[in-house]
């Protein structure tokens, strides 16, 4: 027997489900095409394009209808002589617009062949006169599609420059046009007035899937990932029900169906069944709280701590003041100089912030007045699933038993569901 045999059972095509992979048919975004394909048909018109702002929160299909429909209309100006050419580029983390502007302009010689700029070593000015004498040479029409633009830290000037380069004399007969895809709609507050005004022109925004709408979508990703027969009934409606009561994200959709396949294959099946959706979803979450007691500092580590051993003893929700006193025993428990309670109290905001604190706003009147208290947000079995795994000074190997054994004696989660433990 090889030591190394292909499964065959449960999976035909497991890259459907990655992230990379594109789907040729777009579900439950009917409404949204339609109309996001009415503020593109001035390009076909050969008028000048309208700057579109396109909004939502992540995994509601932004990226991916919006290459559909571009793709579309290259074939549909091919089709009817229209010049265009699409410029799409994905913001990084903290990028400004001068990194922006290169990664743009990069992007456009790289079509036409041409060597690329290195992203040090000019000024903002050289950058936008390079990209209109580019766009010159090219003509017709250009759209510049920006995702993540919420990632640009300071994006007025791109915003600004771009859409005006014609008004300004600054290209001869090019039209140029902007998509810009955020996550956060709040993202065009700080804008100038101008790039604001600009930007929010032409808005259209994606709203979380419903149910159906992620039924939809998992269905017919199913068809092409799974062989026949192999999910049970009722797999895919219990994943849609979770994520349309989470965030309605077809990303964390998709995530669960996979992940439910490997605990299928793992466990050698020739199913899918609810009770493997059920491992999955505790698995994906407690990745999920790993990441994120991962990236946090070590002080509102502490802090988390803090929330959590008040827990373990079933006192939370719990004020700030009796955290404090907590998060200060916990310091010295580590050898580790505590911070002044205002200071602490912001590490319990962030943290509620990023969802691993529930806070709840108190007010008790004019006598007991306005006050603050917070659990834990993930359910405690997984947050010690999560804890479990990662490494870190903080919640290290006798903090973690230590909260362990308090959970059990305080019958706050049973022997049967620490299963992770070794
Ligand atoms: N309506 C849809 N039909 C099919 N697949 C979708 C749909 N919406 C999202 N997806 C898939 O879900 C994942 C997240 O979508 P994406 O477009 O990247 O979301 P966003 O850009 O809004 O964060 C991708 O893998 C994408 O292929
Ligand atoms: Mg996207």
């Amino acid at each position: 027997m090889p030591r190394f045999t292909p499964e065959t059972s449960i999976f035909d095509n497991h890259d459907v489900l990655d992230e990379e992979w594109t789907p040729e048919t777009i579900q439950g975004r009917d409404e949204e095409i339609e109309q996001y394909q009415e503020y593109l048909q001035p390009v076909i018109n050969g008028w000048k394009p309208k700057n579109i702002f396109l909004y939502g929160k992540t995994g509601v299909g932004k990226t991916v209808v919006t290459e559909r429909l571009l793709k579309d209309l290259q074939d549909s100006a091919d089709q009817f002589d229209v010049p265009l050419s699409v410029i799409k580029i994905t913001c990084d983390n903290q990028s400004s617009s001068y990194q922006a502007a290169v990664k743009l302009l990069n992007e456009l010689l790289r079509q036409r062949d041409q060597p690329t700029v290195p992203a040090t070593g000019y000024s903002q000015q050289d950058i936008f006169d390079k990209l209109w004498s580019e766009i010159d040479k090219i003509g017709g029409t250009i759209l510049f599609v920006m995702d993540e633009i919420d990632n640009i830290s300071s994006p007025d000037d791109i915003l600004y420059q771009i859409p005006r380069a014609q008004k300004n004399n600054y290209v001869e007969d090019a039209r140029l046009g902007i998509i810009a895809i955020s996550n956060d709609y709040s993202f065009t507050e700080d804008l100038s007035p101008k790039a604001k005004s600009t930007l929010r022109e032409t808005e259209l925004h994606f709203s979380a899937y419903d149910a159906n709408e992620l039924i939809a979508i998992l269905e017919h990703r199913a068809d092409l990932a799974f062989h026949e027969g192999v999910i049970n009934e009722g797999v895919i409606e219990r994943i849609a029900a979770i994520v349309a009561q989470e965030a309605g994200d077809a990303r964390l959709a998709m995530d669960l169906l996979l992940e439910a396949g490997e605990i299928a294959v793992r466990r050698d099946s020739s199913t899918v069944s609810l009770d493997d959706v059920e491992r999955a979803e505790e698995f994906l979450e407690s990745n999920w709280v790993s990441s994120a007691v991962k990236a946090i500092s070590s002080q509102e580590q502490v802090s988390l701590a803090s929330v959590v051993f008040a827990e373990c003893n079933g006192d939370t929700p719990s004020r700030t003041k009796d955290l404090y006193r907590q998060y200060c025993a916990i310091c010295e428990s580590i050898s580790r100089e505590p911070t002044t309670s205002r200071q602490m109290r912001e590490h319990l905001n962030e943290l509620a912030f990023q969802n691993l604190l529930h806070k709840h706003d108190k007010n008790e009147g004019i006598d007991g007045g306005r006050y603050y208290t917070f659990e834990l947000e993930p359910d405690m079995k997984t947050f010690l699933q999560a804890v479990y795994r990662i490494e870190s000074r903080v919640f290290d190997d006798v903090f973690v038993e230590k909260l362990i054994s308090k959970t059990l004696q305080n019958s706050i989660v049973s022997e049967s569901e620490l299963d992770f433990v070794d």
